[in-house]
């Protein structure tokens, strides 16, 4: 990531952003003007233009039809919008399709996917490649320079996969770099299993559906050549962008914990981390679940200021049932994601769109027009931000990290291992879970991360694991750290083949304890802490021997280990080898914090309460049912309404307080 440029370079002079998703090519020029009005009434300072827009730009192979963008952009311009200006990469006309069908993307089923939606393009596709580049090659030209542009938004959520011949052409291609020879790849895959040497390159074709269980190892390169194919395209676009407006930054928007995509391998490829975020009204796990994907952006980010590309102010339309978000729902989560981080807040969509699949889904401006509860929560919302513009910038100070790995989460959910219930973000969001409780910030990073400065580092499952990055975590134990790993971690190499002798093998010696034997639970799991105490586990357990560790909790039954904690160099590391019951897991958490003398940021906050520091601001973010009172101690101003506050603070169900701590 270049620091030249980054959020910075937007929120300069405008403070917070705020905005949305506009597609002004759905409706007749005359709602343009009360469009742009409107948005000033709501204070909205950055819209995004053009992201599926590449028919109404080039209506025919090779046309050009730039008019309607030079008003809306004018338009805008006018009235000091800013523009995030989308490359129309993302859905391609049905003329690409009809004239050029290889485009098209092919499942693994060898089924061709048409046009009629969206997303319809084959990555590995040059013809596609071409189209797209000769687009956005003239999109920059007109553009590079224009007043209102002030950040490029290339394509949409990639995340397309295809399994067509030129995909596996472009897949062997990918093989050769990685793996050299043939011999090392059929080396790699272990193809002596179920005779599946390949003798000559061009045997090699995607994980195409088969008979019975992929390989492993096969199936592992195809995630990580998915993601490279789609980010060698990304950047295609990107360096034309670049070399044409050096000065303007450049985002994909991305989709939080989104399986097909190593986003950690993406961030550095751009100048602005944004994310779409809809979280689900309907699941109480929401908040947490929100604030731990803002904590992977302000991490992809480095640390930095992200935005918040889309989110909804109320029912999207493509769940099965489509709860709508209550009054004040919206902006509890807009504002969580300023406490975590965000220096902008953009919704899906401005104007409510009257006819294409997504008619149902909420926006800025609804059908029933601007005169609603809702666009007047969406005006106040807008003005409200400008009294946060000083948070802009600021950052989140963590002393904890948790460790999370694409690479891992791809191994790890192949059909053919012990449990399909032992996940990889589940396992995450168990973890975050009583930090989130107990207002504890958390940096989510790679595992290749530098740890030295952090206090307490959480590995909730990191099943693949490479040599260099377990040493790093026990150097990191070593060196005074504390660690906390969750089960089936350091199971195997980067080609998926296990690490044999007693597990997890690379990190046996710091934890001191191994073990020899997986076992997934039939039912709930017994386990007892060493004072007696009883919880229960579920799901997974593991036949686990001490080494040095003492068994803080163990089976019930079988009196084996459950929970390990050792000291070793001027550090602790804790071993979990099981699921416990949440209570377990907070009670495990509290200890591993006091282990590394970390609190959160207000001492006995109720549930259903987010307690957040950003900068010099506290942010309080009430999720319950339940009004909330919470303990602040010395004086404070509310940024948000400017009153002042001392001593506990009352909050309604979805209120927020951000208080800046006086003197
Ligand atoms: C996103 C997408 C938007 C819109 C939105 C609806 O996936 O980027 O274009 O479809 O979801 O929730
Ligand atoms: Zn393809």
């Amino acid at each position: 990531m270049t620091a030249r440029l980054g959020m910075h370079t937007l929120t300069r002079d405008r403070g917070l952003l705020f905005g949305g998703d506009y597609n002004p090519e759905q409706w007749p020029e005359h709602v343009w003007a009360e469009d742009v009005e409107l948005m000033r009434a709501a204070g909205v300072n950055l819209v995004t233009v053009g992201v599926f827009s590449w028919a109404r730009i080039e209506p025919e192979p090779g046309a050009r039809d730039f008019g309607w963008l030079d008003r809306v952009l004018g338009l805008l311009s006018a009235a000091e919008i800013a523009v995030d200006l989308a490359t129309p990469t993302a859905s391609p006309p049905p003329w690409l399709g009809h004239r050029w069908p290889e485009t098209l993307p092919v499942d693994e089923s060898g089924h061709r996917l048409w046009y009629g939606s969206r997303n319809q393009f084959c990555p590995s596709s040059p013809v596609y490649q071409e189209r797209a580049l000769s687009l956005v090659t003239d999109l920059a030209d007109r553009y590079a320079g224009h007043p209102a542009l002030a950040l490029w938004h290339v394509g949409n959520e990639y995340g397309q996969v295809c399994h067509c011949d030129e995909s596996a052409a472009a897949f062997r291609t990918w093989l050769r770099e990685r793996h050299g020879d043939l011999d090392a790849l059929n080396e790699a895959w272990g193809t002596t299993f179920w005779s599946q040497r390949y003798s000559e390159w061009d045997e090699i074709v995607t994980p195409r559906r088969a008979p019975y269980l992929i390989n492993p190892a096969q199936q592992l390169d195809w995630w990580r050549f998915c993601s490279d194919a789609l980010l060698a395209h990304y950047r295609a676009e990107r360096d034309i962008l670049r070399e044409r407006t050096p000065d303007t930054p450049i985002t994909t928007n991305f989709m939080g914990l989104f399986k097909p995509v190593d986003y950690w391998s993406w961030a550095g490829e751009e100048d602005v981390v944004s994310n779409d975020c809809y979280p689900d009204p309907g699941d109480p796990l929401s908040p947490a679940r929100t604030a731990l994907t803002h904590d992977l952006m302000r991490g992809l980010a480095g640390g930095r200021p992200w935005l918040l590309m889309e989110q909804s102010t109320s029912a999207v339309n493509w769940r099965p049932h489509n709860v709508p978000k209550p009054p004040g729902q919206f902006r509890l989560e807009s504002l969580q994601a300023v406490a975590r981080g965000a220096d902008g807040l953009c919704y899906f969509q401005w104007r409510a769109s009257r006819f294409g699949a997504e008619r149902f889904h909420a926006a800025m401006v609804p059908h029933a027009g601007p005169d609603t509860r809702l666009h007047a929560e969406v005006r106040a919302h807008g003005q409200e931000l400008r009294r946060l513009a000083s948070v802009a910038g600021q950052p989140v100070p963590a002393q904890v990290a948790m460790v999370f790995d694409w690479a891992s989460w791809w191994a790890l959910e192949e059909r053919g291992r012990p449990s399909d219930r032992l996940n990889a973000t589940d396992q995450l969001l168990s973890y975050y879970l009583p930090l989130w409780e107990r207002g504890v910030s958390v940096d989510l990073v790679p595992p290749s991360a530098g740890l030295s400065g952090y206090a307490l580092v959480v590995v909730p499952n990191l099943f693949l694991v490479s040599d260099a990055d377990a040493a790093a975590l026990t150097e990191y134990v070593r060196g005074g750290g504390v660690l906390v790993v969750g089960p089936f971690s350091g199971i195997v190499d980067e080609r998926a083949h296990i690490r044999t002798g007693r597990f997890p093998a690379p990190l046996r010696e710091v934890l001191g304890a191994s073990g020899e034997e997986w076992l997934p639970a039939a039912e709930d799991t017994p386990c007892r802490w060493a004072d007696g105490t009883e919880f229960t586990a579920h799901t997974w357990t593991e036949l686990m021997a001490a080494e040095g560790a003492e068994a803080v909790a163990e089976f019930t039954e079988s009196g084996r280990p459950a929970v390990l904690r050792h000291r070793t160099g001027e550090g602790v590391a804790w071993y979990v080898a099981t699921m416990p019951e949440p209570a377990a897991l907070g009670e495990l958490t509290a200890r591993a914090l006091a282990d590394a003398g970390v609190r959160g940021a207000v001492p006995g906050l109720p549930p259903g309460v987010e307690a957040v520091r950003r900068g010099d601001v506290l942010f309080l973010l009430n999720h319950g049912a339940e009004a909330a009172s919470v303990p602040v101690s010395g004086p404070a101003e509310d940024l948000l309404t400017g009153a002042a506050a001392d001593g506990p603070v009352t909050l309604a169900p979805r209120a927020v307080v951000a208080l800046r701590v006086q003197g």
